[in-house]
């Protein structure tokens, strides 16, 4: 099966076709990314009428882009999937409205994914086979912790009670005069600093359950530079390494510990990461130790796949439409589409 699919939910205008059989390891035929983040850079954020219009521009030339990549025609396509939440409404409808479109002038299927299946989904491209496993995703938006009994079958063990990790990353680096997004920033800087030098708070890791809170971990950065700097309430040149270090410190203790515990509770012997967090290589190292100490397997995805790109949405379509799914033309977008059904745990 040849499946195109759509990604538009932020700022990335991503465009992928891959092909796939039921139980085998799928083949990445083109994976596009028009990438906004110089335009939205000017305002330390993603500024939604500014993507949404980007989005518009970028769609068709990268659809046209992947195929010659590809070395397809719209023709041989068997179905088009896009993101249909959660995200900027706004991003959303562009992406999702093309792929409608396109699957409704050829005759085909559309199917409508989930942003964080995709994510969730996107370490076991490599295999096609998704085992069952504990669940990490860490985004700019995301921070959750699920059971994965199967495709489609999660169960969410834990969540952040306010900021997502990547968001406390480009937050903290904007508090510090770092450049948006933060987190890659955080982590070049970070690599020549102690880890130690500042003890900022581990919020909730003692707590019994599974959710996060960042948001204290940021006021403590600020109250640090605050007390430090009173006059500027800035970082000084000599101690930004140490801050972004011992900040970096704070994150990746709270998330293995958690996360190590959840795999023990739900009996999974593996931990799958995913999101733009993931592609942190202190992180990864941290959690390479954790689960090699504790005997659990660790499946990340490959660096392509972590930050947002239509390959992952396009690899949760396909095991939608191997199981025969396909959603109807008249889907809405939902800009906070949940992961997992009402009524289920968490
Ligand atoms: O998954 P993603 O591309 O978008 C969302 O769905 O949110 O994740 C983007 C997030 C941003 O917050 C960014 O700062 C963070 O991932 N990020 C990182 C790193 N690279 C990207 N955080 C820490 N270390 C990195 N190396
Ligand atoms: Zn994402």
């Amino acid at each position: 099966m040849l499946l195109l699919a759509l990604e538009s939910s932020c700022d990335e205008t991503a465009v992928a076709i891959l092909r796939g059989e039921p139980g085998q390891p799928v083949e990445i035929l083109s994976s596009e990314i028009a990438s906004q983040i110089e335009l939205h850079r000017q305002y330390g954020g993603v500024v939604p009428e500014v993507a949404s219009r980007n989005h518009s521009l970028h769609l068709r030339p990268l659809v046209e882009q992947a195929l010659q990549h590809a070395g397809v025609s719209i023709h041989d396509i068997d179905a088009f999937a896009a993101t249909s939440g959660p995200g900027l409404a706004s991003s959303l409808l562009i992406g999702a409205t093309a792929a409608k479109a396109m699957a409704a002038a050829a005759g085909k299927p559309f199917l409508a994914i989930n942003h964080l299946e995709g994510h969730l989904l996107s370490p076991f491209v490599a295999t096609g086979v998704v085992p069952p496993h504990l669940a990490l995703i860490v985004s700019g938006g995301h921070t959750l912790l699920l059971d994965v009994v199967g495709p489609g079958r999660y169960v969410k063990l834990g969540g952040t009670r306010d900021d997502a990790a990547g968001e406390a990353f480009d937050k903290v680096a904007k508090m510090l005069g770092l450049p948006y997004p933060g987190g890659p920033e955080i982590e070049k800087t970070a690599a020549g600093g102690d880890k130690q030098a500042f003890a900022f708070p581990r919020s909730m890791m003692r707590e019994p359950g599974f959710d996060f809170s960042f948001s204290g971990l940021k006021t403590a950065v600020l109250y640090t530079l605050s007390e430090r700097n009173p006059e500027t309430g800035s970082a000084r040149p000599e101690e930004l390494a140490d801050l972004c270090a011992s900040f970096q410190e704070a994150v990746i203790e709270v998330l293995v510990t958690k996360t190590i515990r959840a795999a023990k509770h739900a009996g999974r012997n593996i931990i799958a990461l995913s999101g733009g967090v993931s592609l942190n290589k202190t992180l990864r190292a941290a959690f390479e130790t954790a689960c090699k100490k504790h005997d659990l397997t660790l499946a990340t995805a490959t660096p392509g796949l972590c930050t947002d790109n239509a390959a992952m949405i396009a690899f949760a379509a396909l095991l939608r439409a191997f199981e025969g799914h396909a959603s109807p033309l008249d889907a809405d977008i939902d800009p906070n589409l949940s992961l997992v059904a009402a009524g289920n745990a968490g």
